[in-house]
């Protein structure tokens, strides 16, 4: 079960327990591929999401807290080919918040737990949040010993050998440190150097990096220490682990947590420039914005600001919560934003046909991955329109050559938000957004929807039956159950023609469906019999089955075109209304003036709105349809549709009901014989229900049907009163 959008009030117990076994394996799963695979599968944001959904369950239902709750995990639990390491103090995680109120609380929180009024006499460090993998290194007098990853906070892996080949991190401490000290902190790749390492990739032909976290991950997850040396790892002190003398006696630095981080600083670590020392939460939450503006511009990425009570003497008496220290929080950022150059829109057709326009930027790195494209939604998006006829941005319209702003949201593709326009290129034109589709250069068009009257955002390739982007979608539409329905030819089977790529036995188009055999020799049957999903029936029963479909009712035909807004009954009104498929197609040929007798007489069609006349009108003023259409008609026979023959008809205007497992027709033909026989056929038994023809197994239907009274009979009755 996923997670539900209920209210954690509106749960029950039941309901409760099972989101909350759910989180716990969804987020050990999202622990292990983040931390022991450095493959994560959703954003922090999204992964934050689930944790704060988590924490707020089993704080309505603590008796619900699983021994395998992700509240009581650090981590991942370390992964093998390096040597564990227990440390010597638990690695702890942080808490994280995202609104200034939650800012506040945390503050508040502070001051309520030492018992003081929340005067701004205690004193915090703000901090950049780097975004890396922690690490504690290990000294003993004056020598690295060891580094370690943090892995599940109380074990991880021995990366000794890997951490020695950062340079910027000392391996000698001066002297007179104590006898043992842990520094610990964020190795991290920079973004100029992840650039320059996708860069190379890229000339070596080889897959580029997503972020400059996981890469640093997977580099210091290196077992040969040589490769970690090719890439330019760093490092921020930020925390330690044991401090220590000869004595074993635990000594303190300094004071603060900013002096102490001071005396990593001389004693050869990296520290990051931007601490800082703050008191009132005004301070801090302008401090976290500035910090914010900061964010794109600095070498290394940031996912927020991390705050910690500065005193180490209270930093003491708060102490911790199980996975946390009650004296720090990180303040995260929402969805990050960054800027860059668009170089090109490219134009996507979906499956359906709708064209996507997709940005394509110089890379930049946005919220820790790197971003080459990014959505521009439609048509409308580009030139500033709103969905509802709104300006977006001021109007400004989004131009090739444009410096513009790329957001990324959680897991959302990434989008451009804005323009810079002081930096728009004189010569720069609007964009002109194609009308014809991309794919396979049929026209493309926007509807106008019929509850709305507005114009459709999105514009569609009419080439639905000829276009490569939509063209297995439609064969597998053209062989369903109310279309050509051919037995042994299913999705699955159309998608192996569809992907051959052998000449022989592919099938890009309806019409090749029937002229498959036409191109078998004794090889290909062989070749055709061994394949998968053809056991059930033989190759020579799948050509039967298709000789069969060689004549076919028109409606079915018509419908089997997935023309866009024509399903079966609009088929069936159309087969009806024109007959023949040839008075049919003249029919729509003459309507594409959109005026005239044509048009009036299509749109005179009862049940046929202007939507899906316009529909059918574009579909068939697209010649490539005509083509394929007319191929296909070399192939097979749609058969006249007979008048309803309602004079006479003994069953005309009458409202009949078929139920139970029909053994003299199937339900469809039983259906298409009273229909023509000017029949209503119905689903349900009402007081105005005529006839109720029940076969074997009949139910509730029949019990319903005597209750009112209506005549029951049988399918031979039926067949009778029909004329057989
Ligand atoms: S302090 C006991 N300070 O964020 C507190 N952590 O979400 C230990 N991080 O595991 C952490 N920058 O990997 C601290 N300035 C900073 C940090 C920082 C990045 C990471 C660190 C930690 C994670 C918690």
């Amino acid at each position: 079960m996923p997670v539900s959008n209920r209210a954690v009030s509106e749960l029950g117990v039941d309901e409760a327990a099972a989101e909350l076994e759910f989180l716990a394996r969804e987020l050990a799963r999202h622990d292990t591929l983040y931390h022991g695979k450095d493959m994560p599968e959703i954003s922090d944001a999204d992964y934050d999401a689930l944790k704060r959904r988590n924490d707020a369950l089993e704080a309505a239902f603590p008796d619900l807290v699983r021994a395998d709750s992700p509240s009581r995990k650090v981590g991942s639990a370390p992964a093998s080919g390096f040597q564990q390491v227990t440390h010597s103090r638990p690695m702890l995680s942080l808490d994280n918040v995202f609104s200034d109120g939650d800012v506040q609380d945390f503050i508040a929180s502070v001051y309520r737990f030492l018992g003081r009024l929340p005067d701004g006499s205690i004193t915090f460090t703000a901090e950049p949040k780097i975004d890396g993998l922690s690490m504690s290194i290990r000294y003993e007098r004056g020598r690295m010993v060891s580094a370690a990853t943090r892995g599940d906070g109380t074990v991880g892996e021995n990366v000794t050998a890997n951490i020695r080949t950062i340079k910027e991190i000392p391996q000698v401490l001066p002297d007179g440190v104590p006898d043992v000290v842990e520094v610990r902190g964020e190795v991290y790749m920079s973004k100029p150097d992840f650039a320059a390492l996708n860069a190379l990739m890229l000339a070596e032909g080889k897959p580029t990096y997503v972020n400059p976290r996981n890469t640093a991950a997977g580099s210091l997850r290196q077992l040969d220490p040589k490769m970690t040396a090719t890439r330019k790892l760093r490092f921020f002190a930020y925390a330690w682990g044991e401090i220590r003398d000869g004595a074993g006696n635990d000594v303190r630095l300094a004071e603060t947590q900013f002096d102490t981080v001071k005396i990593f600083e001389k004693w050869g670590f990296p520290v990051n420039p931007l601490m800082t020392r703050l008191n009132s939460v005004d301070d801090i939450i302008a401090h976290y914005r500035e910090i914010g503006l900061q964010r794109a511009e600095l070498p290394y990425d940031i996912d927020g600001v991390v705050y910690k009570v500065d005193s180490l003497q209270l930093q003491g008496r708060l102490g911790f919560r199980s996975r946390s220290p009650r004296w720090a929080t990180a303040h995260k950022f929402p969805a990050e934003q960054a800027m860059t150059t668009l170089t090109g829109i490219d134009i996507q057709v979906g499956r359906t046909g709708a064209l996507t326009p997709v940005a394509r930027l110089v890379p930049v790195t946005v919220g820790g991955v790197v971003v080459t494209n990014a959505t521009l939604h439609n048509e409308d998006y580009i030139r500033g329109i709103g969905n509802s006829g709104e300006l977006l941005r001021e109007g400004r319209d989004i131009r090739i050559g444009d410096l513009v702003i790329v957001q990324r949201a959680g897991d959302v593709i990434p989008q451009i938000v804005d323009v810079v326009m002081e930096k728009r290129p004189d010569d720069s034109d609007p964009y002109d957004f194609p009308k014809t589709c991309p794919v396979c250069g049929s026209h493309a068009v926007r509807e106008v929807n019929e509850k709305t009257g507005k114009m459709d955002a999105v514009r569609r390739c009419t080439g639905g039956f000829i276009c490569q982007a939509q063209a297995i979608e439609h064969l597998k539409h053209f062989v369903s159950r109310d279309a050509y329905d051919i037995e042994g030819l299913g999705s699955k089977q159309i998608e192996f023609f569809f992907n051959s790529e052998d000449s022989a036995l592919q099938i890009r188009t309806a019409p090749e469906i029937f002229t498959l055999r036409a191109r078998q020799d004794g090889s290909h049957l062989t070749k055709l019999e061994n394949i998968d999903g053809f056991g059930k029936v033989s190759v020579g029963k799948l050509f039967s089955a298709i000789d069969a479909r060689r004549q076919i009712a028109l409606n079915r035909f018509i419908y089997a075109l997935g023309i866009r807004h024509i399903g079966e009954t609009n088929a069936k009104l159309l087969a009806r209304a024109y007959g023949t498929y040839e008075a049919f197609e003249a029919g729509m040929k003459e309507a594409a003036s959109y005026t005239g007798d044509g048009w009036n007489e299509l749109n005179a069609i009862e049940g046929i709105g202007e939507v899906v006349a316009r529909a059918l009108v574009e579909f068939y003023k697209e010649p490539r349809n005509i083509d394929v259409i007319s191929r296909l008609l070399t192939e097979v026979t749609p058969l006249p549709m007979e008048a309803p023959t309602t004079s006479g008809s003994p069953v005309a205007g009458k409202t009949v009901v078929f139920t139970g497992s029909l053994e003299r027709f199937t339900r469809d033909e039983a259906k298409a014989r009273a229909e023509s026989l000017g029949a209503k056929v119905a689903g349900s038994v009402s007081k105005k229900t005529d006839y109720v023809v029940a076969g074997p197994g009949a139910g509730s239907k029949l019990d319903k049907a005597r209750e009112l009274g209506v005549e029951v009979m049988t399918e031979d009755d039926w067949l009778t009163l029909i004329g057989g």
